[in-house]
């Protein structure tokens, strides 16, 4: 198996939390004996400030030429003055545009050894396990004509939503579904919004293609509520790109964290992988960020793009036994107890570790 990963550190706690991700995969490789090769590539601020683009020419065809993308994050307050252009968070909406992704998938897991992170009561969120599908192309982020219109003292956005947009985003939702628990909950504003009434009609049609799944709409309003008063009723979320953006943060505080949280972006030429947290400028830099996003999003990378199923689960089993063992960085502790934390790196080792261990049981267990 070769693999030829770009890595994106970026700014922030970025370039931290990634080289524990990408410690992670390099364990897996060297265990299983694989050929998996990481070459590191700038964007965002810091790249706009060297290169003067936050997503340069060589980092595009660095990626493109890549099996899938690592991202750490973008972005900080020493950036704000920048030009559109410039901005860090248009490199990354750049790389996600040439990468083609338009399937932004986004677990929150409420895992129970972690449960008094969160501020949700403990009864609410035990078992809950939440898959978000953000479309990751389209709708605000992506629509023309938008503008801030100086002389006539207005800003404009579009949000527009085509059939085919609509149509491949619901399918991925639809095909996770049936490997899941077999329900999709599609979340928009049809009571105000066309998009949102075309998005309902477009994906109750593409719904009929999977006979087995169960579709439910729900108003984004209700379901924020909604989501984090019943967690558990709820499984894959499909929904276009702002309304996911801000639902995924919402549903980290199921997870316990905003640090826990992975992502895959796929669907397009390239897979990119990327923790759905910023790049935390107050902690930039301390080597006290949680590593579990970025390495979960490793772990995604191993399932989605390698399709290396056993490998994927033992990241998983790894970060699963590892909070369990009691370890936790500082965002997983009360202000009080922060003296206890560990290191991103501690975090980082200890994952890598815990994942060739689970590997190697797994391995012993098949070799009757
Ligand atoms: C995310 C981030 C990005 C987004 C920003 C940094 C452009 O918030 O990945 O959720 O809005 O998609
Ligand atoms: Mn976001």
């Amino acid at each position: 198996m070769k693999l030829n990963i770009a890595v994106l550190p970026g700014d922030g706690v970025g370039p931290e939390v990634t080289r524990e991700a990408v410690r992670v995969l390099r364990a897996v490789s060297d265990f299983c004996g694989y050929d998996f090769k990481f070459e590191e590539s700038p964007i965002g601020g810091g790249a706009a400030l060297e290169f003067g683009l936050p997503f340069p020419g060589h980092t595009r065809e660095r990626c493109l030429a890549s099996s899938a993308v690592l991202l750490g994050a973008v972005g900080g307050p020493q950036f704000d003055s920048l030009s559109n252009e410039q901005r860090p968070e248009a490199g990354l909406l750049a790389l996600r545009n040439a990468c083609g992704c338009f399937a932004n998938l986004r677990p929150a897991i409420a895992f129970e050894s972690i449960a008094e992170c969160s501020p949700l009561r403990p009864e609410r969120i035990r078992g809950a396990n939440i898959l978000l599908v953000r479309e990751l192309l389209g709708g605000l982020y992506f629509g023309e004509p938008r503008a801030i219109d100086v002389e006539g003292k207005q800003a404009f956005n579009t949000m527009r939503y085509t059939e085919h947009e609509i149509e491949r985003v619901a399918r991925v939702a639809f095909r996770l579904a049936e490997r899941r628990s077999k329900k999709v909950v599609s979340v928009d504003k049809a009571n105000v919004l066309e998009t949102s009434r075309y998005w309902r009609q477009i994906v109750t049609r593409v719904a009929t293609e999977f006979p087995e799944v169960t579709l439910e709409h729900a108003l984004v309003d209700s379901f924020a509520m909604n989501v984090i008063t019943y967690p558990t009723r709820y499984d894959v979320v499909l929904t276009e790109n702002l309304f996911g953006d801000i639902l995924s943060d919402e549903t980290a505080v199921i997870a316990g964290s905003l640090g826990m949280l992975p992502s895959a972006s796929i669907g397009g030429k390239i897979d990119l992988y990327e923790p759905i947290h910023g790049s935390a400028p107050d902690i930039a830099g301390k080597g006290i960020a949680n590593p579990i996003g970025a390495i979960g999003s490793a772990g995604m990378l191993l399932r989605h793009t390698a399709k290396l199923y056993a490998e994927a689960d033992s990241v998983q089993i790894a970060i699963e036994a590892v909070l369990k063992s009691g370890l936790r960085t500082a965002d997983l502790l009360p202000a009080s107890e922060r003296s206890k934390a560990c290191s991103t790196e501690t975090m980082g080792k200890r994952i890598a570790e815990a994942t060739v261990e689970a590997l190697n049981s797994r391995m012993a267990y098949f070799a009757v």
